[in-house]
């Protein structure tokens, strides 16, 4: 018998933006508890599986120098696998859009869609508050992926509170250097203390994100992207506000039309890469499944 026994299906996964992030303490085990919002875009790295019949995980196509065991993708197979004692295998082509290191949460993406896909082509049944605990021990971005709806955070960012976000048009940008998640959070000028923030507050625009003079001071290159994104307007004449997504190193600036998004986006200096891309409130793996 061939070890492929299904036809190769394709699941989004898309990135995510963090519209702010305030770090407001610590928790025993040393992670940071957060405040954020995560908003979901329409960028997607693409992931095609196949059932295998004889419980071998591999992964034929993936990102570059990323080796299979590191990643994420086949890592939540395996924790799937481990979780449900379930015999089949999964063949993972991992085609990658999302910028890896950019705050933009494409690897916790990856195993979030991993996760959704095959607990369907596997028939494992795990209901979603499972797989995000599941999810959860993989990366602290995993479980937002994991509901497929844009959200409020606390905690590690695992407790969510969906949201109906405004619609908007992001333009992101992305600096040439890429940012470890733990430097930043090892940081000792990082600020651990933010005062916590309420819905209204975030509404009233009384935000920011704590990593961001931590990266700036320590990556020029994020430093000159975020004033060159602020010294820019729109085709009204307003200022751009340039913000960081998660520990960098993407930038990314809110628009309320298409337009307006896609203008900056033309300016951008050749030194750096942007995409335009919209929000999302909810996740196009989701509405795969008929959720969405
Ligand atoms: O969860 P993730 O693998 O993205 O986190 C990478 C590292 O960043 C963790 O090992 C931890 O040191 C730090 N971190 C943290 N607090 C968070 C998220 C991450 O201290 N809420």
């Amino acid at each position: 018998m061939a070890a492929v026994i299904a036809p190769l299906s394709w699941w989004p996964a898309p990135a995510k933006l963090n519209l702010f992030l305030h770090v407001v303490g610590r928790m025993p085990d040393g992670y940071h508890a957060l405040q954020t919002v995560f908003q979901l875009i329409d960028r997607c790295d693409q992931i095609g599986m196949a059932v295998r019949a004889d419980g071998v995980i591999e992964r034929p196509e993936g990102m570059a120098g990323l080796a299979p065991q590191a990643d994420l993708a086949v890592r939540a197979a395996q924790a799937l696998q481990r979780q449900t004692g379930v015999r089949l295998g999964a063949s993972l082509s991992v085609i990658k859009r999302i910028p890896a290191g950019g705050g933009l949460g494409g690897g916790s993406s990856d195993a979030a869609t991993v996760l959704v896909a095959l607990n369907t082509l596997w028939e494992t049944g795990l209901e979603i508050d499972a797989l995000a605990e599941l999810g959860l021990e993989l990366g602290a971005d995993v479980p937002v992926f994991v509901r497929g709806q844009s959200a409020w955070g606390e905690g590690r960012g695992e407790r969510l509170t969906a949201l109906a976000l405004p619609q908007r048009w992001f333009l992101v940008l992305q600096p040439a250097v890429a940012v470890s998640t733990a430097e930043i959070f090892q940081a000792p000028e990082l600020t651990r203390n933010s005062e916590v923030v309420t819905m209204r507050g975030f509404l009233a625009g009384e935000t920011r994100n704590d990593c961001e003079p931590v990266v700036a001071s320590r990556y020029p290159e994020v430093a000159a992207a975020l004033e060159w994104l602020g010294s820019q307007r729109d085709l009204a004449g307003m200022r751009v506000r340039g913000r960081l997504t998660g520990t960098g190193a993407c930038l990314f600036a809110a628009f309320e039309r298409a337009e307006d998004a896609q203008h900056v986006a033309t300016l951008v200096p050749e030194r750096w890469r942007g995409f335009v891309a919209r929000g999302l409130q909810y996740s196009p793996l989701h509405g795969m499944l008929g959720r969405g």
